[in-house]
């Protein structure tokens, strides 16, 4: 297939640009504006290759898209493009709201203009906090912070396309990633560098809220198969194999880093903290795929990742990142 990946060059949009050149001989144009989260360093081994090419541009901007559609002579678009991290999103919602709302729906208009499946990357953020049981793609929307009220719109708006212009589009929604190139302002990156570094592991609140764990692997794999097999108008969820409280997750990164317990300091709640998700994945299951996984073995990996790939963090740690850091926390990395 020959596809538009908008938000390739992030943590899961560089995962699934690769998996699709290597492992199914797509081509490739990654469409990416390079936010703060955005780095061309995570395509690197995919530079030279002749089946990819790499487009700076918002997704927003009607003509960088169009121009990107062009080049690439695309047959799908999948839209990664996001900002992504709630804590962001409650100290400053503006891009979220341009890049979500106004970026989907010029995606939109490109794809129904020309035709083109469409693929929206989405999260299970959009249903909300479940103290038991799990969700499934029937469960009611029921976002709670910024990040995940903008995306909870923009999957409406590609179901409205769906309904109202008959747009081949489907939804594939995931549960918390992990794995390489993740940006460390998420749980798992932040905790193990600051581990490593021997910073305290800020824990928010009481540490028992619980977070599905998908590996990024995986999450690409299922947005693949919602791609090829997945029937328009549907929502797949993606959820991972295991459920974990943050602040064992926590206990497992000082085991794997041989940190110390005495660096955990449990700090102010994020507002409106959603407490436990959970989701079920019947029926991208039911396409044919399955997590192949799990949290112990992936997390121990992707410890190894980030121990060997300095070169990858070092420039985040010592930019604006430290910034961001003091900020959100209130103290500076060592
Ligand atoms: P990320 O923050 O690592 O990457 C986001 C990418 O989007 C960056 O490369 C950034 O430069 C780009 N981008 C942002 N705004 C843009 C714009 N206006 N135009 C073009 N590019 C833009 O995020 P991620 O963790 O890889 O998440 C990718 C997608 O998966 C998002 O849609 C997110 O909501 C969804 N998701 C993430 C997770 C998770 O745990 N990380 C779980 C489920 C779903
Ligand atoms: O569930 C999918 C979502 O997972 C994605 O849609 C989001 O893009 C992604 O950022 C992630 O959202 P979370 O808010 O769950 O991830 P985060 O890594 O920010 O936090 C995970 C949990 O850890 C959450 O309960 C908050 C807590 N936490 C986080 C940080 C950064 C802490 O206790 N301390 C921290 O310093």
């Amino acid at each position: 297939m020959r596809l538009l990946v908008c938000g390739g060059a992030g943590f899961i949009g560089s995962t699934f640009a690769r998996q699709r050149v290597r492992e199914h001989g797509d081509e490739v144009t990654v469409l990416d504006k390079l936010t703060y989260a955005g780095r061309e360093e995570n395509l690197r081994d995919l530079a030279d290759d002749r089946s990819f090419r790499f487009v700076r541009g918002a997704i927003e901007d009607s003509d960088a898209v169009a121009g990107a559609l062009a080049g690439a002579d695309a047959e799908a678009i999948v839209n990664f493009a996001a900002e992504t991290h709630v804590d962001r999103s409650i100290a400053d919602p503006d891009a979220f709201v341009a890049t979500h709302a106004l970026g989907t729906y010029v995606l939109l208009e490109a794809a129904r203009e020309r035709e083109l499946r469409y693929v929206q990357v989405s999260t299970d953020e959009v249903y909300g906090s479940i103290e038991q049981g799990t969700f499934t793609e029937e469960s009611p929307l029921a976002p709670s912070s910024p990040y995940s009220a903008t995306k909870a719109g923009a999957d409406l708006l590609v179901q409205s396309y769906f309904h109202t212009y008959g747009l081949p589009a489907v939804i594939c929604r995931g549960s918390n990633n992990y794995g390489p190139y993740q940006y460390p302002e998420k749980l798992i990156p932040l905790m193990i560098l600051n581990a490593l570094h021997g910073d305290q592991l800020p824990v928010y609140g009481d540490g028992m809220q619980v977070r599905n764990w998908i590996h990024s692997t995986d999450f690409a794999r299922a947005i693949g198969h919602a791609l090829e097999h997945g029937h328009a108008g549907e929502v797949y969820n993606a959820g991972g194999p295991d459920e974990e409280a943050n602040i064992d997750v926590v206990r497992r990164i000082i085991a794997l880093t041989d940190a110390s317990e005495s660096q955990i300091e449990h700090v102010k709640d994020r507002p409106g903290h959603d407490r436990r998700y959970s989701l079920s994945s019947q029926k991208v299951r039911a396409l044919g795929w399955q997590p192949r996984m799990r949290f112990e073995q992936g997390l121990a990996e992707t410890v190894g990742w980030y121990r060997e790939n300095s070169w990858w963090w070092e420039p985040i740690r010592s930019g604006e990142y430290r910034a961001y850091y003091e900020r959100q926390y209130g103290r500076a990395l060592g």
